[in-house]
């Protein structure tokens, strides 16, 4: 099938080419990002590959049901970016990959927890300058700490486990309890009242829906305990991020690595080194010593890629062949 790969990246070409020596699809790879001015790229492609910061609004998808496309295969398990409703009106099959490497994002976590915690981004810079002095690099312990998960999907559960072999107390919070599994870790689910009181760190795998949005807002933030982290892998808007702001100048929170922004669309994935950044309030979060942002590269392994480029070309040949999709996002 032919199919028009925007927002391609280098490093997962080579996952797809590779994908597609079983497949024989006809990508075309474009580099730009699919957007009003741009989706009439996709004109006599009847597949569009989209990835998690591409626009799908209705917009979008009238000009490319006009130039023929039939199928949007997303290189991502969210689907937040897509007016499901405009697809079905518009017979728009959306197809996903739900699951690729919960590992991939649990593990960069944990690479964000022990960055902030210990530092790291600091000492590396300080001794490339020849600084060898400790001021200021203090951690704590990771043993013995309290860390609320919300969400206990593919991810928060990986996330679990880990973070029980440091000797966490690990709380859980989702309205679909798994007490199988909590039982089988020797953790409990609470209320998310008891997750904001207790943790003094969190960390968000849920979804992004109108009810998450802003999950985390002046009010729930007010509930933590002062001085907590918060991890957010999730999607950027689940966090208020002008909330948030205030309340690290306050202390309140002492800690936030931030893999995923409300406003990240046009900016993460891109190299504005050579420009001048219009978002303010990206801008005051880069300024502070405790915040750890990353461009949405938590999904980024080998082992991830991999499987994102298997199962993309998978969903796009069973709708080749009329099979069952089991990908399918419904609204
Ligand atoms: P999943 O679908 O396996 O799990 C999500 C869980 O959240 C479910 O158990 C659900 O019941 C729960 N949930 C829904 N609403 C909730 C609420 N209000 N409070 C607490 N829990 C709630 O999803 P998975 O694979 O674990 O992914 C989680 C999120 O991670 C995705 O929605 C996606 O946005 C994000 N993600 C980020 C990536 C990155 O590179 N940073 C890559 C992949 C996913």
């Amino acid at each position: 099938m032919k199919i028009a790969f925007f927002d391609c990246h280098p490093f997962e070409r080579e996952a797809f080419d590779r994908a597609n020596e079983k497949s024989n699809h006809e990508i075309h790879y474009i580099e730009t990002r699919l957007q009003e001015s741009t989706a009439a790229l996709a004109a006599g492609y009847p597949c569009v590959c989209a990835f998690a910061n591409d626009c799908l609004n209705s917009q979008v998808l009238a000009i490319l049901k006009s130039g023929g496309t039939k199928l949007i295969a997303l290189r991502s398990a969210g689907f937040n970016h897509v007016d499901l409703a405009a697809a079905k009106s518009l017979d728009l099959k959306v197809l996903r990959v739900p699951e690729y490497s919960p590992y991939a994002i649990a593990e960069h976590v944990v690479a964000m927890i022990q960055t902030l915690n210990r530092k790291t981004h600091r000492a590396y810079n300080r001794i490339r300058e020849g600084n060898f002095s400790l001021s200021g690099l203090v951690g704590f312990d990771l043993h013995g700490k309290t860390i609320g998960i919300i969400g206990t999907g593919r991810i928060g559960k990986v996330l679990a486990r880990i973070m029980t072999g440091f000797g966490c107390r690990v709380l859980l919070n989702d309205p679909k309890s798994d007490l199988v599994f909590a039982d089988e870790i020797h953790c409990r689910y609470v209320d998310v009242e008891e997750i904001f009181r207790e943790s003094d760190i969190i960390s968000l795998h849920m979804p992004m829906t109108p009810e998450t949005r802003h999950f985390i807002n002046s009010a729930t933030l007010g509930q933590m305990k002062k001085g907590v982290m918060l991890i957010n892998t999730g999607r950027g808007a689940l966090i208020d991020t002008v909330a948030l702001i205030d309340a690290l100048k306050t202390g309140q929170i002492g800690y936030a690595g931030l893999d995923v922004y409300e406003e990240e669309e046009g900016v993460f994935f891109q190299d504005l080194s050579g420009q001048i950044l219009s978002d303010d309030h990206l801008a005051r979060l880069m300024t502070f010593p405790n915040v750890l942002i990353t461009s949405h590269q938590g999904f980024l392994t080998n082992e991830a890629l991999k499987n994102i480029a298997d199962t993309t070309l998978l969903n796009i040949t069973a709708f080749e062949k009329g099979e069952i999709l089991v990908n399918e996002v419904k609204t």
